[in-house]
């Protein structure tokens, strides 16, 4: 029988704390007001902002966008996240401390975003008026759903961030250092979450395989609260930074992989028709990105002159 929110919990304590404690120790000491240039500001009053300011591929400006815009939904991550840590439980510190290092995510980009004019400022701010009036975000209905999910989020949030800086200019230094300091702590909230998981794994194998197999199957990167979201997801894509490739081949394949969900011993029979389904799901994404590609490949094809 699958265990209650609470033992599941309550038998997670010491790996929260052990995790916990592994992170510390590898502290990520960084400030925000010392990544940015502040020379080179200029009044938006005095020199409205014009895309020339700072030439850029759409899919790049959408990804910036997007990117901030989830960072400054922060509030409404802790609330859904702090639903599932009652105070007392190592896990309600965690989730403090995570919630400290996230908020310096928006602070550092915002700061860099408007000193270097990469997005349009009106634009950021319309958007962060309507997503945050809104207070969109997922809300897992158990620890084991909120764990599973908040690893594919960060390994996902990482990934991000890391296609974003690779694709600024090379002489953009301070873009490409902030990019990489956010990606830098995404990767460690990752491995905290995806380490807890697998513990999770260890204690109820059965109610982990159910939570991680309805994650998948509704996992999107978070955004439906920012305006012309899909518009904006599609370009991402394009860009070649974050779409259906990247979430199976730099987020699903590695993730599932190290929960080793394939050879899992002592299902139950919910859980083994959970995993028949994941295996789908994951099977159907391929095929899309494999039809993805090979239409990418004609139209590349048809597009490259003959001799
Ligand atoms: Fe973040
Ligand atoms: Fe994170």
């Amino acid at each position: 029988m699958a265990k209650s929110r609470v033992d599941l919990l309550t038998e997670l304590a010491p790996d929260v704390e052990r995790l916990y404690n592994r992170h510390l120790e590898a502290p990520r000491l960084w400030f925000p007001h010392e990544q940015i240039n502040w020379g080179e500001g200029e009044s938006f009053n005095e020199r409205p902002w014009s895309p020339e300011d700072y030439p850029l591929g759409e899919g790049v400006r959408s990804s910036i966008y997007v990117n901030l815009l989830t960072e400054d939904n922060l509030p409404y991550y802790t609330s859904s996240i702090l639903a599932h840590a009652p105070v007392g439980h190592p896990i309600h510190d965690w989730s403090c401390q995570w919630t400290m290092e996230e908020n310096r995510h928006s602070m550092v980009m915002r700061d860099w975003v408007h000193i270097s004019r990469c997005i349009n400022p009106t634009l950021l701010e319309e958007g962060r008026r309507v997503q945050m009036a809104k207070g969109e975000v997922p809300h897992p209905a158990t620890f084991a759903d909120l764990i599973a999910y908040v690893s594919f989020q960060e390994r996902a949030t990482q990934i991000a961030h890391r296609n974003t800086g690779a694709k600024l200019p090379k002489d953009d230094k301070i873009g490409r250092n902030v990019l990489g300091l956010i990606a830098g702590d995404e990767t460690k909230h990752y491995l905290f979450y995806r380490d807890l998981t697998l513990a999770a794994f260890a204690i109820d194998p059965s109610a982990m395989m159910i939570a991680v197999s309805k994650q998948v199957s509704t996992f999107a990167m978070p955004g439906t609260g920012i305006p012309s979201f899909t518009r904006h997801a599609v370009r991402i894509a394009k860009e070649g930074i974050y779409g259906l490739g990247q979430y199976l081949g730099d987020v699903l394949n590695p993730v599932l992989g190290i929960w080793d969900v394939e050879h899992l011993k002592g299902l139950n029979k919910e859980a083994e028709s959970a995993r028949l389904d994941l295996v789908n799901v994951k099977a159907k994404i391929a095929e899309s990105v494999e039809r993805m590609a090979h239409k990418a490949s004609l139209i590349k094809s048809s597009l490259t002159p003959t001799r």
